[in-house]
C-alpha cells in the first residue's frame, strides 16, 4: 500500500514549491526514489520526507491530476482545514489519469455506488482536449523510461482514446476492489490523495515534523474512515413516511411467537432458516473495508440498548454526553455495565477521555420522546461546545460522582471505572484508539411514577426504551410476550424429549 502523500501545487507555482522546500533543508530532505511507475509520471516528481521520520511525499502540478479550471471551489476542507479535493472532482481525475486501482480503492472506501459515478462523473469518450492531454502525457512517460527501454509501451502509457468509461465504472463498483490484482505491473494503490496550495505548503513547512507525520496518518484515516453517512434529501424521505404514534397507548402483550413449541422441535414453521446458504467472512480480509464489518455488526447485532454517558473533563472545565449502543449491563451482583468506544481518526472520544481520567460517569437511560436530543449529542462539536447545549437536555444532581444525570432520563446510574481495555493490538496509524471500559454503579434514580414500591421494577409503557438498529434506523418497542424461563426439574417429567436427553435416566434403564 502506498503510503506517500501527493501534494499538488497550483501548475504555475510548482517550480516556486520545489524551490521553498529546497530552502527548509534543516527540515526536509530528498526520500529514496522510485522506480518508473506504470502510467504515471509520479516517478519524475520530487519525492521528499520530514527528517527522522519514514514518511515521504511528492510535491506535483496539479495538472497531473486536474484540469486546468481546478480552483478553490472544487474543493472541501477537513476539520484541520486540509484542503481535499471534492470526492467527485478527485473520482474525475482518478478516471482522467486512468487511474484504476486508485479509483477501486475510492470507490470501497467511500462505498460509491453504480449510480453516484453516473451522477457525479463525466463517463463518455474523451474530447479533444483530453485527448491531447493523454498524448502529452504519455510523451513524458515515455521519455521517464530512459533507463527502462524495454518497458511496453502498450502497458506503460495511458490508453490514447479511452473508451467504454461507463463499461469500466460498472465493472468497478461491480467487482470493488479485487481490480488491482489483475492489472499487471500495477503496484501502488493509494488512499485518497491530499491538495495542497501554495500557501499552506509554506506554513506546513515550518511546523514540527512529528505534527505533519500525525496530521498526514489523521487524514489518510479520515479519508478512509466512512461510518457516518451523509444522508442526501433526508426530510424529502421522511416526510413521506407516516407520523409517529405519539398516543402513548399501553404497549400490548401478545402471545409468544410459537406457543405450542416442544422441546428439540427447532424452528419448525420456516424452513428458510433451517436450509438457507450461509456466507463466510474474514474480519481481517485485507479486501474488506472496516466500514463493512461496522454495517454488519450493527445491522446484525441489533437491538443495542442506548447508554447515554455524562462525563466531565479531569478540570471540570467540560461537561460532556454522548450515546453509545456498543453498551450493556452485564451483571446486578454487582451491578456492572460495558462500554465499548470505537477508533475514529485523530484523538479518542471525550468521554473515554473524561471516564480514564476521572473515572467517573452517569449511564441514562434513552427513552422514544428524548431520542432527537440524544441523536443531536453525537454531533462533532468543536471543542467546548457542550452537548447539554446542543440537545437541550436538563441537568439533575448526583450523589457519588461529580458528571450530572439527564433529568429526563427514567432510569439513571451514577457509576465508577473499575477497569479500561485498550485494543492496542488493533491500533491503526492516525485512528485514535479503540477500548472498552467496565463501570460498576454506585447509585441508582429512578423516576417515581415509573417504578414500583420497593423500587424492583421500571415500567415498561414509562420507559419507552430506544433500540438502536442497523444504519440510522433506531426501534421502538411496539408489542411485546412473555416465555416463563425454564427448569429442568419442572419441565423433564412433562417432557419426552427431555426426559430421553436425562443422562441419570436413561443410565438407569
Ligand atoms: C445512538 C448512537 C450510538 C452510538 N454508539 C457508539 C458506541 O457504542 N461507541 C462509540 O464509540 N461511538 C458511538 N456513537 C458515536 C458517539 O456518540 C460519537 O462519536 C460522539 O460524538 C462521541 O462524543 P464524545 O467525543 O463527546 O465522547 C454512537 C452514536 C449514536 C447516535
Amino acid at each position: 500500500m502506498e503510503k506517500d502523500w501527493h501534494i499538488c501545487v497550483p501548475t504555475d507555482k510548482f517550480s516556486e514549491a520545489i524551490a521553498v522546500f529546497a530552502r527548509l533543508h534543516d527540515e526536509y530532505e530528498p526520500a529514496d526514489k522510485i522506480l518508473p511507475q506504470l502510467r504515471s509520471l509520479l516517478h519524475t516528481y520530487p519525492r521528499l520526507k520530514s527528517k527522522g521520520i519514514d514518511m515521504a511525499f511528492y510535491i506535483m502540478p496539479a495538472s497531473e491530476h486536474f484540469t486546468e479550471d481546478f480552483d478553490e471551489t472544487m474543493m472541501e476542507r477537513s476539520r484541520n482545514h486540509i484542503p481535499y479535493p471534492k470526492l467527485e472532482y478527485f473520482a474525475q481525475s482518478l478516471v482522467r489519469n486512468q487511474s484504476w486501482p486508485e479509483l477501486c480503492h475510492l470507490v470501497d472506501g467511500m462505498d460509491l455506488t453504480e449510480d453516484w459515478g453516473y451522477e457525479n462523473l463525466y463517463l463518455g469518450e474523451a474530447d479533444g482536449k483530453e485527448i491531447d492531454f493523454i498524448a502529452n502525457k504519455n510523451k513524458k512517460i515515455m521519455a521517464s523510461y530512459g533507463d527502462f527501454p524495454n518497458l511496453n509501451p502498450v502497458l506503460a502509457t495511458l490508453s490514447p482514446k479511452p473508451k467504454d468509461r461507463r463499461k469500466k465504472w460498472l465493472r468497478i463498483v461491480g467487482e470493488k476492489e479485487r481490480m488491482d490484482h489483475k492489472i499487471l505491473g500495477y503496484v501502488k494503490t493509494g488512499p485518497y490523495e491530499l491538495v495542497l496550495n501554495l500557501t499552506i505548503v509554506h506554513n506546513t513547512a515550518h511546523q514540527k515534523s512529528s505534527s505533519i507525520a500525525a496530521a498526514g496518518a489523521k487524514s489518510s484515516a479520515e479519508a478512509k474512515y466512512k461510518i457516518i453517512d451523509r444522508v442526501a434529501n433526508f426530510k424529502e424521505t421522511e416526510a413521506q413516511r407516516p407520523d409517529f404514534d405519539y398516543s402513548n397507548a399501553p404497549i400490548p402483550v401478545t402471545k409468544s411467537p410459537n406457543p405450542d413449541w416442544e422441546y428439540g422441535s427447532g424452528v419448525r414453521q420456516d424452513a428458510t432458516a433451517r436450509d438457507a446458504a450461509h456466507r463466510e467472512i474474514d474480519p481481517y480480509a485485507a479486501d474488506r473495508p472496516m466500514v463493512s464489518n461496522y454495517r454488519l455488526l450493527v445491522s446484525g447485532i441489533a437491538p443495542r440498548p442506548v447508554g447515554f454517558l455524562s462525563t466531565v473533563s479531569a478540570d471540570g472545565q467540560s461537561k460532556n454526553l454522548a450515546p453509545f449502543s456498543y453498551f450493556q449491563v452485564i451483571d446486578h451482583d454487582p451491578p456492572m455495565f460495558v462500554v465499548g468506544f470505537s477508533a475514529r481518526p485523530g484523538r479518542v472520544k471525550d468521554t473515554y477521555r473524561n471516564l480514564a481520567e476521572t473515572g467517573e460517569c452517569v449511564i441514562n437511560t434513552v427513552s422514544e420522546n428524548m431520542i432527537e436530543a440524544v441523536n443531536a449529542t453525537s454531533i462533532d462539536a468543536p471543542y467546548g461546545v457542550s452537548e447539554w447545549d446542543i440537545s437541550g437536555l436538563h441537568e439533575a444532581p448526583t450523589s457519588t460522582v461529580r458528571p450530572s444525570r439527564v433529568r429526563e432520563s427514567v432510569f439513571s446510574v451514577e457509576g465508577k471505572v473499575v477497569d479500561i481495555k485498550e485494543f492496542n493490538d488493533h491500533a491503526r496509524e492516525g485512528m485514535s484508539i479503540a477500548s472498552l471500559v467496565l463501570i460498576k454503579a454506585t447509585r441508582f434514580w429512578v423516576r417515581e411514577d415509573a417504578t414500583n414500591a420497593d423500587v424492583s421494577h421500571i415500567d415498561l409503557n414509562k420507559l419507552r426504551p430506544i433500540a438502536q438498529l442497523g444504519g440510522m434506523a433506531y426501534g421502538r418497542i411496539s408489542s411485546t410476550f412473555d416465555l416463563p424461563r425454564p427448569r429442568w426439574n419442572d419441565e423433564q417429567p412433562k417432557s419426552e424429549h427431555l426426559t430421553k436427553l436425562d443422562p441419570a435416566i436413561s443410565k438407569s434403564e
